[in-house]
């Protein structure tokens, strides 16, 4: 016989769908947005004032008709102001700040291209649901950590220097003094290249396993001149020299790796006496039942398409974007750090620990 069905609270039911809805909406209006950002159309109404669909068409030199589609879902997203008499489509400066504008603190238009390279992969991250393996580096379109990269420039321009570093004055004090950085985890080498251009007399390493990254970040350094200062390699942070740097940092690298005690290990004995090891990591609990808001939901299924996934196709500890600060103190703990602080930065989206030997 067949189950019944189980009576439903029907306005639970409603708001149940009505979500769900919403998550579609966003899902594909998304699409949307990574098309205004790849194609410039969000800069295009940056400051330009009310436009026509004709107008915007003829700036961006694209087809009117999927212009007009186009404005008219970023109107019932309310990114844009619609004019119904003058029929005119207005990007307002608060919403230019965060989708078309690269230097503002507010910046988050990269996004949409990381999602959807994100996304893009998820056939086959539901195939290690199935087999409980992973999705490695390599299976990733270029596409997604050339977004990565964008996303931290952008954090890095505001926080880097003027917050997360200047929290530990000692630090500054000996790459003043012209010392020696390292930023393992390093990505296209944007921190690294922000902390050579910052300490002149420093002299900064970066290290990743991702070898396209490290090409990346080689031609960073010399577009912004700081290739004699700043030497990326392929290179794991559990094999690091030893008791070579006054700083070492990782920003959100640790809940990533195949082996975060190893990595941290390595930093450990690469670090000079004295030195220190920053550690950045996501602002969320380890605990669900604290990131039910919308960083944990972004968070977990990041983790899934990228970070845990990643990790595990290596057989790796698959911690998963979610870390938490008793995780990290565990993990500290277990490299040998004798000392665990957390840093009073005031961050929504980032934590930062300082750890000593
Ligand atoms: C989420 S990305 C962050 C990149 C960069 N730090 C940023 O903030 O844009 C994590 C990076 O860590 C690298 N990575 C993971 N485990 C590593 C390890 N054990 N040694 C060196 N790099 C590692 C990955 O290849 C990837 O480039």
């Amino acid at each position: 016989m067949a189950s019944e069905r189980p009576k439903l609270d029907m306005e639970r039911a409603k708001n149940a769908a009505q979500n769900i809805i919403g998550d579609v909406a966003s899902m594909v209006h998304g699409a949307m947005s990574f098309i205004g950002d790849r194609l410039g159309i969000f800069k295009a109404m940056a400051g330009a004032g009310p436009l026509t669909i004709e107008a915007l068409a003829a700036k961006t030199g694209l087809a009117p008709r999927y212009i007009r589609e186009w404005l008219n879902a970023m109107t019932a997203g309310q990114y844009v102001e619609y004019d119904p008499e003058a029929k005119t489509y207005l990007l307002t400066p608060e919403y230019a700040a965060a989708l078309a504008d690269d230097d503002s603190p507010f910046f988050v238009g990269s996004y949409f291209q990381m999602a959807q390279a994100a996304v893009s992969v998820a056939p086959k991250v539901a195939e290690a649901f199935r087999n409980g393996k992973g999705v490695t580096q390599a299976e990733y379109p270029a596409s997604f950590f050339e977004a990565a990269e964008r996303n931290s420039l952008t954090r890095y321009k505001h926080k880097l220097l003027r917050k997360w570093i200047a929290a530990v004055p000692h630090v500054v004090e000996a790459l003043n003094a012209g010392g020696a950085a390292a930023d393992v985890g390093c990505g296209g080498g944007r921190a690294a290249i922000m902390i050579a251009q910052a300490f002149p007399k420093t002299r900064v390493t970066g290290f990743d396993i991702h070898a396209e990254s490290v090409e990346r970040a080689r031609r960073n350094a010399a577009a912004a001149g700081v290739a004699d200062r700043v030497t990326f390699a392929v290179a794991n942070g559990s094999e690091l020299p030893e008791s070579r740097f006054d700083l070492v940092t990782t920003f959100d690298v640790v809940h990533d790796a195949i082996d975060p005690v190893g990595l941290m290990r390595g930093v450990r004995r690469a670090l000079k006496p004295g030195g220190s090891y920053l550690v950045q990591e996501v602002n969320v609990s380890d605990d669900v039942k604290d990131n039910i808001r919308t960083l944990g939901k972004m968070i977990y299924s990041v983790s899934t398409l990228y970070c845990m996934t990643t990790s595990l196709s290596h057989g790796g500890a698959g911690i998963g974007a979610a870390m938490g600060e008793a995780k990290t103190r565990e993990l500290a703990e277990a490299a040998g750090f004798k000392q665990f602080a957390r840093l009073p930065i005031k961050d929504d989206f980032a934590v930062l620990y300082e750890l000593r030997p």
